[in-house]
């Protein structure tokens, strides 16, 4: 079974953006895979990169959108997207130091991360862009 799944309680409802989502999530569900399989620090590692990268990808990916129509909630959407950035960055640091937490910490915050700010601020930019016809 899988870690995380993405269902239509995630959906914003524009494509590119729930397309990058499910790709998150499989990412994630890849970081547990091989934390369940016992692989070493450098394939975690890089699996951590690979997902850091795409996570600040796609966060560009949705503020490009909402400011491109005048998001209302722009400001605060992206706020939150800077402190998700940020702790994210911070665990990867502890990982790189040597410390081990790659297992329930960083697996829970991402699981919450995603599930919460798909379900709860990205889902509201759907329905604002939806509204001016963006799908
Ligand atoms: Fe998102
Ligand atoms: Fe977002």
């Amino acid at each position: 079974m899988a870690f995380i799944e993405w269902t239509e309680q995630n959906k914003t409802n524009v494509k590119v953006c729930d397309d990058q989502h499910k790709k998150l999530f499989a990412m994630v569900n890849k970081l547990y895979d091989a934390m369940r399989e016992g692989k070493g620090k450098e394939v975690m590692g890089e699996i951590l990169n690979e997902l850091l990268r795409y996570t600040l990808y796609h966060f560009s990916t949705e503020e490009e959108l909402m400011e491109k129509y005048s998001y209302p909630g722009f400001i605060w959407h992206k706020k939150e997207h800077t402190e998700l950035a940020n702790k994210a960055k911070a665990l990867k640091e502890r990982f790189e130091a040597g410390e081990f937490i790659m297992s329930v910490e960083v697996l829970n915050f991402l699981k919450d991360w995603l599930n919460n700010h798909t379900v709860g601020s990205d889902k509201k930019y759907g329905t604002f862009l939806n509204e001016k016809g963006v799908f």
